[in-house]
Formats: structure tokens, sequence, C-alpha cells
């Protein structure tokens, strides 16, 4: 749907509260800017968005997102570069990859032009959150909930599309463990995993609890039929090198497409790393573990970057992988953090200025 945004208005803080923020010590997506970014949809459109000081909000008991789940979000970042100047990475896939998740959640498309002209509004007007200490960056969170009312099960007929921001550091502390799951599933053919809907990290709760009792930080889903192909983690894709190659699973019905999943694919190839995007099994990285030819496994994603996985659990067991010297892991992250933070040459033309 083109719709070409009107002049955005610029509600401001009285008052910014910045300086009682310990940007030396910042978790992650934990304390929030000054602002927020909200548009409505109501009759049958989307009004004009509105930036305002950042606040609760006020919702009926009876809104479907209460009731139905009927939410879906994004996850994005801004960096700043070393004169200071606020880039974003590759926004525009996150704005479609939005639209896909509104679609599959019955949830009426966000004209592009809202997006970005809102986005680009918000980032500039909080320029100075953005946090420059290693490895620390602005995340930002657009989300759509519906805030239409009625306990009919059936899509709202009012949606409030949000963007709030948080100076953020590591999403991981410390070496990731994970296991690899043989009971639970995330998602399922014809469901929604591909779509960044609230409920699919709602449902993994519980299972990852379960392996946080046993010393892991995250799952690894498997295919809900079989379990016997790996998928993608909690809020990751997942990576796997075998000897000298680099493999991902493919994209399907049920795992996310991720911005930085794909990013990597072609920062490897440019790199000469040999890749394959194909269905991994479980098994495979078992005898590859024991047999020392797997050499790394890692996440990806836009809150983990890359995220090395120092050992999983299967079926009672444990395996540790080896410290790597020159690892994948290691040189992509180098590449893709200095095409964000603006440290390289961007031969893709992800980087977007603010
Ligand atoms: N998979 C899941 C389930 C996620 O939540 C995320 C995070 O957004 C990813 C993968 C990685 O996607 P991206 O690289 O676009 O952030
Ligand atoms: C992201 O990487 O941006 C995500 O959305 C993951 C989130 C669940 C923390």
């Amino acid at each position: 749907m083109e719709v070409k945004s009107k002049e955005i208005k610029i509600t401001k803080a009285k008052e910014s509260k910045i300086s009682s923020v310990d940007f030396s010590n910042l978790k992650f997506g934990s304390v929030y800017t000054d602002h927020m970014l909200v548009c409505t949809y109501k009759d049958g459109e989307w009004k004009t968005p509105e930036i305002i000081p950042y606040q609760p909000l006020t919702l009926d008991p009876a809104a479907k997102i209460f009731h139905y789940g009927q939410s879906i979000f994004e996850g994005m970042k801004a960096y700043k570069d070393a004169d200071g100047e606020a880039w974003l990475f590759r926004p525009m896939d996150n704005c479609k990859r939005l639209n896909i998740s509104a679609k599959r959640l019955s949830i009426p498309e966000i004209p592009e032009a809202f997006f970005m002209e809102g986005l680009t509004a918000l980032v500039n007007l909080e320029k100075d959150w953005i946090p420059t200490g290693s490895g620390s960056s602005l995340y930002i969170r657009p989300f759509v909930l519906a805030s239409g009312v009625g306990f009919h099960a059936s899509p709202a007929d009012e949606y409030k599309f949000l963007i709030c921001c948080a100076p953020s550091g590591a999403y991981f502390s410390g070496k990731v463990r994970v296991l690899i799951e043989e009971k639970y599933s995330r998602s399922a053919n014809g469901g929604v995993g591909f779509a960044k809907a609230g409920g699919n990290y709602a449902g993994q709760f519980y299972p990852t609890q379960l392996a946080v009792k046993k010393g892991y930080q995250q799952v690894i889903w498997t295919d809900d039929n079989t379990h016997e192909y790996i998928e993608e983690a909690g809020a990751m894709n997942i990576f796997v090198r075998i000897g000298d190659t680099l493999i991902t699973g493919p994209t399907s019905d049920r795992i996310l497409d991720g911005i930085t999943r794909k990013s990597i694919l072609d920062i490897a190839a440019q790199e000469g790393i040999k890749t394959e995007v194909r269905k991994i099994t479980v098994s495979e990285v078992v005898e590859a573990a024991k047999s020392g030819e797997l050499k790394e496994l890692f996440g990806a994603g836009t809150a983990a970057v890359i995220s090395p996985i120092a050992g999983f659990g299967y079926k009672e067991v444990d395996y540790d992988l080896p410290e790597m010297q020159n690892s994948y892991a290691n040189l992509l992250k180098e590449r893709i953090t200095d095409i964000q933070y603006n440290r390289s040459e961007d031969p893709f033309g992800w980087r977007y200025k603010i």
C-alpha cells in the first residue's frame, strides 16, 4: 500500500532522562529513551504517526492483544560512528518483514513511508542516546498490537504501531551453552514460526527455563515432526562449521528469515568461505563433535550479533567445542560490525544514514 506520510508531529519531553543512565554499564533493552513513536489504525486506515514522550499506554481490558495475542514486533539497531554520525542496518528489510508478520497475524500492513519516516525521525531525535561503548548500540523495537476490543475470537478493528528505543549492551553475558531440544517445538509447518509474533516467544519460555535449570542459556529448536533437524535458537539463526564449511539451515514456514543470517551468508561468500544452505541433522552435528570435525557453532541475530556457542547438550550428553584461534565467528562478526559502525566500506549498500 503506497501512502505518503504527512508531517510527523513531534511533542518533546519536558526533561530528558539521559543524565540518569549509566552508559558504562548497559544491559540489553532495559532502559528506554525519552520518546516513542505511536501510530493508530482506526476506521480502516493508519493515521499519521506521532512522536511523543515515552509513557505508559492506556488500553481497554477487552483489547484483543490481551486475549488472543495479536501482536508482532521487529528488532533493529542504530550505531554511532567515530564522527558521531548515526546509522541503521538494512532498515527496509525490517519494514518488509514486519509486514510479512502482519499479514500472517491478520494485522493491517504498515505503510512503508510511515515506518521509515517515523523510524528515522525518532532515531534522529534520540541520537544522543546511541551509546558508543564497545559492542553497544541503540536497540530499536517496532511493534504492533491489537488495541481494538471484543471477546469474539477474530481480528481487532483497531491497532497501535509503536517504536521504542533502548540503549543496550550485549545480549548474552559469558559463554553460551545450548540444549538441542528433543521434545518441545517452537513452530510447525503452516504455523507462524516465520513471523515475529509475540506468541512465538512466549511459547519458548517454559522449555527454555527447563534448559536454563540444566545450565544452558538457550534451546536449539529442532523440527516439530521428527526432532532430527536443527532449526534455529530462541532469538537467533544457527550456523554450524564442519571442517571448513559453514552451514545454515534453509528458511521455511518454521524459521525466521534473519537479516543477520542472510548478511553473514553474503559476507562469508565474499571472504571465500565455503557455505552451504541445507538441512542439518542433529546426528551429523553430534558425529562431527565426536570426530573433532565440528569446529564451530554460532548464533546470529540483531540482538545477539554473532554469538559463539561453547558447547551443547543432547540426550543427556554434553559436547564441548574447541577454542578456535581463527574462528569464522570472529572474522564474520568483525566484518559485519565494521559495516554497521561505519568502520569499513559497505560493498553491499546495507548501511543507512540517519
Ligand atoms: N530467529 C529468531 C527467532 C529471532 O527472534 C531472531 C531475532 O530477530 C533471529 C532469528 C535473527 O533475526 P535478525 O538477524 O533479523 O535479527
Ligand atoms: C532481535 O535480535 O532483535 C530479536 O528480536 C530477538 C529478541 C527476542 C531479543
